[in-house]
């Protein structure tokens, strides 16, 4: 597996670093519904960072597998969720994970879609592990729906806080997740964006049988 080298810079404080670009406001609402999700069964996180999401989600869950494709990642969340004895953390890449078929309740990507080369063959392998009729949660910031000064302000503290952005960073839409979901085997309950200053596309879909 090739290594990744863009995130894992700021593994040790990554959740630090997003709500200083986001603002504490803006992460709160997106926290609040990320944990307002229930019921979560046996769950699967793509993209996991330093595991904030697991964290969150660990008491709606059976078991969560918390993973990431970069070792300084996995290493961080190992060591901040080492007291929840229902998240296992692995390193995984999201594109072609070693799990079964059918295997998963829920499979969540916070912060990812919008970062990765080939969205469509991560929801297609999230299609794959995902049991039918699975629920698929997504959350991904944007500057979509921004006003203009609060993107100038938000760009100069991503510059400042994580330099350049990778190259596959993308700008996604309610309408692009939506489109992305339906054209990889998803149905879609729920599309919008969340936060005032700040946005983020939030997306509930889930596997088509
Ligand atoms: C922007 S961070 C978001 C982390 C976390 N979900 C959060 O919101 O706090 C994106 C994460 O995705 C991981 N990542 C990037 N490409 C990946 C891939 N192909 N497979 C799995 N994880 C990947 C990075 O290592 C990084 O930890």
């Amino acid at each position: 597996m090739e290594k990744e080298i863009y995130w894992s810079r700021f593994a040790a404080d990554f959740e630090e670093r997003n709500t200083y670009v986001v603002g504490s406001g803006d992460m709160d609402r997106v926290n609040q519904a990320v944990a307002s999700q229930k019921n979560l069964g046996d769950v699967l996180e793509f993209g996991c960072g330093n595991g904030t999401y697991s964290k969150l989600m660990a008491p709606q869950a059976d078991h969560i597998r918390a993973t990431d494709f970069s070792d300084e990642m996995v290493t961080e969340t190992r060591k901040r969720l080492k007291n929840l004895e229902n998240v296992t953390v692995e390193k995984q890449n999201c594109f072609e994970t070693t799990y079964e078929e059918n295997q998963f309740d829920t499979v969540v990507m916070i912060n990812l879609l919008h970062i990765i080369p080939n969205t469509r063959l991560a929801l297609k392998e999230a299609k794959r592990v995902l049991k039918p009729g699975g629920r698929m949660i997504i959350l991904s910031f944007t500057t979509k729906g921004m006003g203009f000064w609060d993107k100038l302000f938000m760009l100069y503290r991503y510059l400042k806080t994580y330099g350049k952005p990778p190259e596959s960073a993308q700008h996604l839409s309610p309408k692009s997740v939506r489109d992305l979901l339906l054209r990889t085997g998803f149905t879609v309950d729920q599309v919008s964006l969340l936060g005032t200053r700040s946005k983020a596309v939030w997306a509930l879909g889930k596997a088509s049988d």
